[in-house]
């Protein structure tokens, strides 16, 4: 039977390349995949301190269970140029530093010890996606993702193709294409049995064929009581296949789901079902380690998207993502916007090959996410170039013809390949350049297009760069950034002709000197590259139903005089209540409701404390005291949240929360350090450093030493054994608090 073996361990790290390294272990510095070949301060650094090569060595031993049987080295994800030595012998290479690869080990193991040597560049090499031009993201050297060996008979089963093409019908049907990999040339024959289970475990469905060839296709069908995959009851399936042949056996199991999607003239439709598309871009960097965070981090992501800013899709922007992110995603319901590296630069025709071989490697790893509806098929933001995008296209198409493409560009009248034009409309904020043009939310579809017709249409982005904001902005700002996504999103929920709204983007990222505010960081987020959350997020997370969870968050830090002139008028509150209730010091309350005005068409409008709810008197007295505030948010007439203020916020308390108590191998977990007041607010402006300790079985990613940033920090502790793990914050005035992990 096939089994995988977890490479990530003893791995050694060296400066450079030299060639006696692919034949001789050299001391160097231990380290544990996923891994960063240069860890950064959080902001300010030089990029280029990564622009180079860099050495992994590792020694093993072959079982000898391993004779006779199929041994290859898998990488889920190393940036860049990787190549491959074993025993001193170039055995693969790969140059995306996004997609993952294998090395064929078999035939090539020695008895005693094997050396395997990977050389990595992470220099911009200009012949590969996505560098020969600037790009606004870094892209981390070092073998960042995961590692493994696959030991299989030598007659093995590869990665299969499932498809369900029957979603909506009553009695349902699924196809599967399967290779049957024979590279010893062994005789060919045996059975292929595909088996369907559901997510308890139960029998669906099963099928059995003789193989006869290198690739075979099993249909089941008739399938019945099959539940849907959708956002609000992620069904996954999963497709179990054996192998039988005189060679040995060989089973692979694939997590599935059964849904159909569709991007119309009228906007999206799941399951036959309109949907309106509500998300953000992703980048896969973090702090300090850039991409090397293993599955807690890229599976708490898609949380916080799904659950935390209650999105229903994401754009995997500007690359294939971990395969922990897309699973993930499949099982919470999130939809995925998956597109290919690049960043406005088109390269010479080997370089487009190389374009051309991602799509090939994005869809083939991914085609069974029931989560991804849309491939993206150009280099993002890049110019028309017909033949080439032709090319993309039709190999997309060619090899996954469940799913649209689409081709993110900014141009317009750009030439429509793809089957949905999705554009990164910024038309937002470009009244600041003059113009005649009022402001406007979204351009109308035909004038980006200059196409006669209405065709299938999404945004994929807006904001970003157009209103960069940072936490610890001025509280006008922070209302103007919020404003302007609410807006966006309102002009979209009122267009039946788009699909949804990609906003650029969720998390604030690293990048090019060329690019962000000069610190190397883009503070285009709606949270911190922590994923702490701005008040922009709650333009989001405030459009879900108060039954997932009640919002209320007013766009405040709730002080007499951050405001020009002073003040907190006019006041938005995000929320999905029916109503709010201010109460001001001891005076009567006021109840008020959303601004369905301003923004008719969200699902939640926000409510907007304006002048106009204040009597003479009252803006008299407003202006001349400072006094502690609740609001009250209603759903059905009853209280449903309450968020209380303070008229003279003092420290008070060091929260420390960390996103699991327990903390597996190879895989560190956030842990937030917030300042709060009385009230439980964050300190906004309390810039103060916290010393962080970590004892027993883990140890800290980044620096010991930090500064709060809007009240806040975070930082990752990867486990080094098992047992316990101690971690405490200090703060000289706030004092220490601890928390208690177990790594396990
Ligand atoms: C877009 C680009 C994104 C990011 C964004 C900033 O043009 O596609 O990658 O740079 O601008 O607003």
């Amino acid at each position: 039977m096939r089994s995988y073996i977890d490479f990530n361990d003893g791995w050694v790290f060296h400066e450079g390349f030299a060639g006696a390294l692919t034949t001789e272990t050299a001391p160097g510095k231990s380290v544990r995949l996923p891994h960063t070949a240069v860890e950064l301060p959080f902001s300010y650094f030089d990029e280029r301190s990564y622009q180079h090569q860099f050495t992994y060595q590792k020694t093993f031993h072959a079982e000898p269970s391993w004779a006779g049987r199929e041994v290859t080295l898998l990488f889920d994800g190393a940036m860049a140029n990787s190549t491959v030595y074993l025993n001193g012998v170039e055995i693969a290479a790969h140059k995306d530093g996004y997609t993952p690869f294998g090395a064929r080990l078999t035939g090539r193991l020695r008895s005693g010890v094997n050396l395997v040597t990977v050389v990595i560049d992470g220099s911009e090499n200009p012949d590969i996606p996505p560098f020969g031009g600037r790009i606004d993201y870094l892209t981390y050297a070092g073998i960042y993702r995961e590692a493994s060996l696959r030991i299989t008979a030598p007659i093995w089963i590869g990665h299969p193709k499932i498809e369900t093409p029957d979603v909506l019908a009553r009695s349902k049907t699924v196809t599967v294409r399967a290779e049957i990999n024979n590279l010893e040339g062994k005789p060919l024959s045996g059975t292929l049995t595909a088996a369907i289970k559901d997510r308890n475990g139960k029998p669906v469905g099963s099928v059995a064929s003789e193989i006869d060839g290198k690739s075979i296709s099993l249909t089941l069908s008739g399938l019945d009581g099959i539940e849907l995959w959708d956002i609000d009851n992620p069904a996954l399936y999963t497709l179990e296949m054996q192998l039988e042949t005189p060679s040995g056996s060989d089973w692979v199991a694939c997590p599935f789901g059964f849904r159909q999607v569709e991007f119309t003239t009228e906007g999206f439709k799941l399951n036959g079902k309109p949907l309106k598309l509500r998300g953000l871009n992703r980048h896969q960097s973090f702090p300090y380690v850039g991409y090397a965070l293993g599955r807690a981090a890229q599976e708490r992501d898609a949380d916080i998207l799904k659950h935390e800013l209650h999105l229903n899709i994401v754009r995997t922007s500007h690359y294939p993502q971990s395969k922990y992110f897309l699973d993930r995603c499949d099982q919470i319901g999130l939809l995925v916007f998956e597109e290919i590296p690049g960043w406005q630069h088109i390269g010479g025709d080997a370089w487009k090959a190389e374009a051309v071989e991602n799509v090939r490697r994005m869809v083939r790893r991914d085609w069974n996410h029931p989560s991804i509806v849309i491939w993206g098929v150009r280099i993002n933001e890049s110019q028309d170039d017909h033949d080439f995008y032709v090319e993309t296209n039709r190999v997309a198409h060619e090899m996954d013809n469940t799913r649209p493409t689409g081709g993110v560009r900014y141009i317009t009248e750009s030439e429509m390949l793809e089957d949905v034009y999705t554009m990164n409309d910024f038309i937002l904020g470009n009244e600041e350049l003059g113009g005649n043009r009022p402001r406007t939310p979204l351009r109308p579809q035909q004038e980006v297009t200059g196409l006669d017709r209405i065709v299938p249409y999404m945004i994929t982005e807006y904001g970003g760069h157009m209103y960069p904001t940072k936490s610890n902005d001025h509280e006008q700002r922070q209302a103007e950034h919020v404003l302007r996504h609410l807006q966006v999103l309102n002009a979209a929920y009122g267009d039946p002709q788009i699909a949804g709204c990609i906003g650029w983007c969720a998390f604030d990222y690293n990048t090019h000197k060329d690019f962000g505010s000069g610190d190397r960081i883009c503070h285009h987020g709606v949270s911190d590259m922590f994923r702490e959350p701005k008040f922009a997020a709650y333009a989001y997370a405030s459009q879900c139903e108060p039954s997932e969870e009640v919002i209320l968050k007013p766009v405040t830090f709730w002080a007499r005089g951050e405001r020009n002139i002073g003040g907190t008028l006019p006041l938005m509150i995000l929320t999905n209540c029916d109503e709010i209730e201010l109460r001001y010091g001891s005076y009567p309350g006021k109840r008020i409701g959303p601004d369905r005005e301003a923004f008719p068409h969200l699902p939640h409008p926000p409510v907007v404390i304006d002048r106009k709810h204040f009597s003479k008197d009252e803006l008299g007295l407003w202006g001349m005291e400072w006094l502690d505030a609740t609001i009250i948010g209603y759903v059905d007439g009853k209280p449903a949240a309450e968020v209380k203020f303070v008229a003279d916020p003092i420290p008070a308390r060091l929260e420390v929360i960390a996103d699991t108590d327990s903390i597996g191998a190879s895989d560190p977990v956030r842990v937030m350090v917030r300042a709060l007041d009385q009230a439980g607010n964050k300190l906004p402006f309390f810039p103060e450093p916290v010393s962080i300790a970590v004892s027993g079985a883990a140890r800290l990613l980044g620096p010991e030493l930090v500064p709060l940033r809007a009240g806040s920090t975070g930082f990752w502790i990867e486990a080094t054994g098992r047992g316990p793990i101690g971690i405490k914050v200090t703060n000289d005035r706030l004092g220490t608090t601890a928390i208690e992990l177990t790594a396990a």
